[in-house]
């Protein structure tokens, strides 16, 4: 069944699963249905991929919601999900979040329809943007951002304050993107309160993931005053991009990063430039995908650095030795932290920041074999379920181990079993740089302080169709600078 057929135009808006999926009915729900309003019992406009998860744990690898007369269905289980990044026969799917992103983010290239052809453009002239030689280039401008939080955090160690971890870690990353991408500086760290860029960004995810708890048609009125709000968010947000631009502008270019490659890069074929209009797209969708998700991402680690002081004092064991004194380590050093990045890989495994993807049918298609699905239906796969099958993570898959991501093991596991980047033509541009970034101030926050947890916190996850732990606090202790690196190889 692995016909492929070309990427034909299919209706946009939501697709109900009573449409795409012929047997339905043997896919489970939750018992308790509502007329009209449909699975709400025990669940919260709130927290929709922890109420799923929960409902993974009771009815299986497959199971369908509704909200509101929108019945959609879910996939959890790994045989399931790696039928689907078959790239033959299934693509991703604009749905749900993503396509209440639309408003905001319209043809840029996370929120673009498979058929628009700004995606192909965008994609062909930014992907140099993220080569090795391209982020090998942002190193530095990376370590640069780093010492402005290990600055702030030096002086909350001094004082033995706690730190905002997520706050800190948006400012972090904020920062990141803004300068290796577009030469732009918020302040982040000058600031006592977020730029209005993240609190107009947080704005708008959280609009864009209250749209679905509502019924489509009653959303003007039951969301008058929040969707005035959403409105006032996206124009700070253009008019934020806008003023980056127009500085890029008036400076007559900068040093080849990708607000250049946006502005001035023609496709290498075609000859053919984004347009304005794209642009503004392209620089919202990466200001936002290129940090929210990494700060979610070292804020996980760290807390579950904190909570494992083995792991941690492993992972330091590891800097200390791979770095020695370096005051500043080269890009190379990076990717020799070879634990670090496994207990990133378990952070992200745990709870991946993006926690969904969506995959429709690219023809009539029956899924693992069991599921009939006609041409675009599509369904979501749950990452945090994913990543805790049992069937492939063993039977404790909530207990945090760094080794399930050694050399050995990675090999044992069958292939698309660990997908917090998503899957195929439509996956993550910007992996590398996350995980070059994340790697980078994991590594120099572990060489200089002791993560000392805040004995009363108990994780909890805010969802803005990203995840974040929120409130996590941490009490950082300087530690003695290690000596300086014995000559000769590394061992790792
Ligand atoms: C830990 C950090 C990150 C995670 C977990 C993450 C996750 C993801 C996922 C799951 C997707 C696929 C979404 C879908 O299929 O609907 C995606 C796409 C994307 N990400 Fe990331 N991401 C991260 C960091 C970044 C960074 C640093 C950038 C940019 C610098 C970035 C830019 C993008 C873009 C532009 C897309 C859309 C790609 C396309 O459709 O062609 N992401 N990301």
């Amino acid at each position: 069944m692995a016909e492929t057929t070309a990427p034909t135009v299919l209706p946009r808006g939501f697709r109900g699963a009573q449409e795409g999926w012929p047997e339905l009915h043997r896919i489970p729900r939750p018992p308790y249905r509502v007329p009209l309003a449909g699975d709400v019992i025990g669940s919260s406009k709130d927290t929709p991929v922890q109420d799923s998860m929960r409902l993974a744990r009771r009815l299986g690898p497959i199971f369908r919601r509704n909200a509101f007369g929108k019945e959609f269905v879910l996939v959890a289980g790994a045989d399931l999900a790696a039928d689907l990044a078959d790239e033959a026969r299934f693509a991703k799917h604009v749905g749900l979040g993503v396509a209440n992103l639309r408003q905001l983010a319209g043809d840029g290239l996370f929120t673009a329809y498979n058929h628009e052809p700004n995606w192909q453009l965008a994609h062909d002239v930014l992907a140099p943007g993220f080569s090795r030689e391209a982020m090998a280039g942002y190193h530095t401008m990376m370590l640069a951002v780093a010492e402005r939080l290990t600055g702030h955090w030096d002086r909350a160690a001094g004082a033995g304050r706690a730190v905002d971890v997520p706050g800190d870690m948006t400012k972090l990353t904020l920062e990141t993107i803004a300068r290796t991408g577009f030469g732009h500086d918020f302040g982040s760290f000058e600031r006592s309160r977020p730029h209005p860029f993240v609190t107009a960004m947080i704005g708008t995810l959280d609009y864009a993931q209250r749209l679905n708890a509502v019924p489509a048609p009653l959303a003007p009125l039951l969301l008058r005053r929040a969707g005035r709000r959403n409105a006032a968010d996206i124009g700070r947000l253009h008019r934020i991009v806008d003023e980056v631009v127009r500085i890029r502008r008036a400076d007559g270019g900068g040093e080849g990063d990708l607000l250049d490659r946006m502005l001035d890069t023609a496709h290498p074929d075609s000859g053919e430039r984004l347009s304005p209009e794209n642009v503004r797209r392209q620089v919202i969708t990466f200001l936002i995908a290129g940090h929210e998700t990494t700060s979610g991402a070292l804020s996980f680690a760290l807390h579950f650095l904190s909570l494992n002081p083995g792991v941690a004092d492993r992972a330091r064991a590891e800097v200390d030795r791979v770095w020695g004194g370096s005051a500043a380590p080269g890009y190379e050093q990076v990717a020799k932290l070879r634990y670090v990045r496994r207990v990133l890989d378990e952070s992200l495994r745990l709870w991946p920041t993006a926690p969904a993807y969506a995959r429709e049918a690219r023809a009539d298609t029956v899924l693992a074999g069991e599921h009939p699905m006609r041409r675009g239906a599509w369904t979501m796969v749950l990452t945090p379920m994913l990543h805790r099958d049992p069937a492939v993570w063993g039977p404790d898959p909530e207990r945090f181990d760094p080794d399930r991501f050694d050399a050995p093991a990675v090999r044992s596991r069958p292939p698309h079993t660990y997908k917090p980047f998503g899957t195929g033509a439509r996956a993550c541009i910007g992996r590398q740089f996350a995980l070059h970034e994340a790697t980078l101030v994991l590594g120099l926050l572990l060489r200089r302080y002791e993560l000392r947890p805040d004995p009363g916190y108990r994780l909890r996850v805010t969802e803005r169709l990203t995840l974040m732990p929120e409130g996590l606090r941490l009490r950082p202790e300087r530690r003695p600078a290690p000596a300086p690196a014995p000559a000769g190889p590394s061992a790792d």
